[in-house]
């Protein structure tokens, strides 16, 4: 197959775009054709014509994961940012696909769909579009919005998948590198009291996940969480009793003063999703626990 790959010089792209290329041909898109050019040997910017491309390349899959890193500063022009650099490239790619209804897009979403809660209850993320706020959950916030609008610029193509991405851990970058900055120094920061849910998934399982989404076509809202739900708490100590670290707690309410909204969505509550259509597909999760992940990365 011929797989297009926006976004591809990100965590996940490089993972993924490695890993398909054994098997299919990977175009890669992205902002500046050098930088896209180290990842695939077809290299696209956004100034080509992409229906020009697609039909030049016979593609039949592509693979959105375009977006600004959420872990900035949440400042009015900052979330512009991270909103514009996901409902933008979305809207661009959907509006292609009417003149291809065929081609398979399988977009990158998050669990935020699904809202927040600040501690868990037995309600989680189904997997329905669009996506429903579980009870007791705060669906106005930022994440919350901004991911339904993102999914929402895709629903009148037909063949699209909505990955809806846990935190993704990776020993070299994302959130895991963020988490153990301070592990040289010998402490780990925990942001509140982290009782809340926090799903997660490792880059290697996202990348198969992936390979089975396009192989097996699924479509629709599909979550990409590992089958156990920590809390932030459990993370932290998990790590820093694997690296020998001590942890400090930044109390809940310095975090609400020190990043506002940002820690309230990201640190001091949480969604809980589970990955039942994954299950169903007969999914095996690599590291199906945080535990295995973390002995499998030292
Ligand atoms: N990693 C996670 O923990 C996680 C969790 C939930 C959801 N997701 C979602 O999954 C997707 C991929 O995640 P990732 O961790 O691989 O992200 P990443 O490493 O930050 O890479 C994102 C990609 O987006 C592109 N991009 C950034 N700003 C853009 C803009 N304004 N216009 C067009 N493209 C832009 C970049 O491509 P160029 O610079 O080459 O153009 C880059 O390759 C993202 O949409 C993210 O929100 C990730």
């Amino acid at each position: 197959m011929n797989i297009l790959i926006a976004g591809i010089t990100g965590l996940i792209g490089e993972k993924i775009s490695k890993s398909l290329s054994k098997k299919h041909t990977v175009i890669g898109l992205g902002r500046q054709l050098e930088k896209v050019k180290k990842h695939c040997d077809i290299a696209l910017t956004w100034n080509d014509s992409l229906e020009d491309k697609i039909k030049e390349h016979n593609i039949s899959a592509i693979i959105n994961l375009c977006g600004e890193d959420i872990g900035q500063l949440w400042l009015n022009q900052s979330k512009h940012k991270i909103r514009n650099s996901r409902v933008l490239p979305t809207t661009k790619i959907a509006s292609i696909l009417k003149k291809f209804p065929n081609i398979h897009l399988i977009n990158a979403s998050g669990i935020g769909v699904y809202g927040f809660i600040q501690n868990a209850n037995d309600q989680y993320g189904i997997e329905e579009f669009p996506a429903q706020t579980p009870k007791g959950y705060n669906d106005t916030g930022f994440l919350c919005t901004m991911g339904r609008e993102w999914e929402d610029c895709s629903k009148n193509h037909p063949n699209t998948t909505y990955m809806r991405l846990a935190p993704v851990f990776d020993y070299n970058g994302g959130i895991y590198r963020r988490l153990t900055m301070s592990c040289a120094v010998g402490l780990m920061t925990q942001f509140g009291e982290g009782n809340s849910p926090f799903p997660w998934v490792s880059l290697l399982d996202v990348v198969n996940i992936i390979e089975l989404i396009i192989d097996k076509k699924i479509t629709g809202p599909i979550n990409v969480c590992s089958p156990e739900i920590m809390t932030l708490h459990s993370i932290i100590q998990t790590i820093a009793s694997r690296k020998n670290c001590y942890t400090v707690t930044v109390p809940s309410a310095v975090v609400k003063v020190l990043v506002g909204q940002m820690g309230n969505e990201l640190f001091l509550n949480g969604t809980a999703t589970k990955p039942d259509r994954l299950l169903k597909k007969g999914y095996n999760f690599n590291h199906p626990t945080f535990k295995e992940f973390i002995n499998n990365t030292f």
